[in-house]
């Protein structure tokens, strides 16, 4: 008989330039994980040569289901269906949710079919709406600090472009054409304040289940730094941005001299969340928010200042449940068509 798998592993954005590494750090060193990624498109190319790479580590227990991170209905049918999974037991509870996906644009977009800026549902209220819907399926704590489930989301340093009320000011505000080209500027303050807002959220989040003393969800945010490869979410920007990008990428040496963070190849990062998902903790660093950039730990309020005004941050986890609540409510029934492409 084979070794039993000791939990479901669910990486957001799987195909992506980090999310396939973290995939593969993982599938490297946790052998006895299902590894369950998403993806929009699971007959992508992308997915194709993940796939292909992770049957080369060894046998592993992996597949891919389509989400659309910035559509509630896609949202909720995958996680009813992973919490169905796991009750009959068809997938072990998972253990580690990864929020990786994320998009970045330069444009003026059109709202997405539930009425939001695409950039804030993707980056802020999927992840959330995520976590949120997938309660049931995590691994029931048992009264220890590693007897949960961990959620890792991924930051960035752009959240100090952004500002709390950013989605409020542009959706009063922002009447012109979808497709009219945003600044530089504009459009790292729309991304940096999604990641912000996501990040703040979801540590409010974690306070309000610690505080229900239900659900032992150990929830962080981890800036990977800057990393060189196929992001889109560098490739989509207009030349201008793409040129500062290039230029950071030619001081790379020189830059790694100062700091580790700076620029790395997207495997360092990926190696990094892969030992932090699994890290055991004492009880005393569980109790703390953390907020790790690579692998250097902070306390997050120390990154975050929101974090330190309750008040805030209570209107803000209101806020976003009141959001995901209208979503849900207004969706249609959950689409039973979820696909997947099995690794054995
Ligand atoms: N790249 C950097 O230098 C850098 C630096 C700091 C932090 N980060 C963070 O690291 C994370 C991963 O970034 P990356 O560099 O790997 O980006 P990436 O290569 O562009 O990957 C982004 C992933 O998100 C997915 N995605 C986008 N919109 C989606 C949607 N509506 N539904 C489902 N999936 C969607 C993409 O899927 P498709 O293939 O379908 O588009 C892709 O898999 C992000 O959270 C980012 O903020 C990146």
């Amino acid at each position: 008989m084979g070794t039993p798998l000791v939990g479901t592993v669910i990486i957001t954005g799987g195909n992506g330039s980090l999310g396939a590494e973290i995939a593969i750090a993982i599938a490297k060193i946790q052998p006895f994980v299902h590894l369950l990624l998403t993806a929009r498109d699971i007959r992508s190319e992308s997915v194709e040569t993940l796939t292909d790479k992770i049957r080369l580590i060894g046998p592993r227990s992996f597949e891919v289901a389509r989400v659309d991170l910035a559509s509630f209905n896609s949202v909720v049918s995958f996680s009813q269906n992973t919490v169905e999974r796991v009750q009959h037991k068809e997938i072990p509870p998972v253990i580690v949710l990864i929020n990786s996906a994320a998009i970045s644009s330069y444009v003026v977009d059109e709202t997405t079919r539930d009425g939001y800026d695409p950039v804030y549902q993707t980056n802020c209220i999927a992840p959330f709406l995520l976590t949120v819907s997938l309660l049931e399926a995590f691994r029931a704590g048992d009264g220890t600090a590693n007897g949960g489930a961990r959620v890792i989301n991924l930051g960035c340093s752009a959240i100090s472009n952004g500002t709390l009320d950013y989605f409020d000011r542009e959706t009063d505000s922002t009447n012109e054409r979808p497709g009219t080209p945003l600044g530089a500027r504009k459009a790292n303050a729309r991304f940096g304040s999604s990641k912000l807002l996501m990040s703040a959220a979801m540590y409010a989040l974690r306070r309000s289940l610690v505080l229900g003393g239900n659900i032992s969800l150990n929830i962080s945010t981890l800036d990977p730094g800057g990393m060189t490869g196929e992001s889109h979410l560098t490739t989509a920007a207009p030349f201008s941005v793409r040129m500062a990008h290039q230029t950071r990428s030619g001081l790379r040496p020189l830059l790694r001299m100062f700091s580790k963070t700076a620029i790395n190849k997207t495997s360092v990062p990926a190696k990094v969340i892969a030992k932090v998902a699994f890290q055991n903790d004492s009880v005393e660093t569980w109790g703390r928010e953390r907020y790790y950039i690579l692998d250097s730990e902070y306390e997050a309020g120390s990154v975050i200042p929101v974090l330190r005004d309750p008040a805030q941050m209570d209107a803000l986890l209101m806020k976003l449940m009141r959001q995901v609540e209208v979503g849900v409510k207004g969706m249609g029934s959950p689409d039973s068509s979820i696909s997947r492409r099995r690794g054995h």
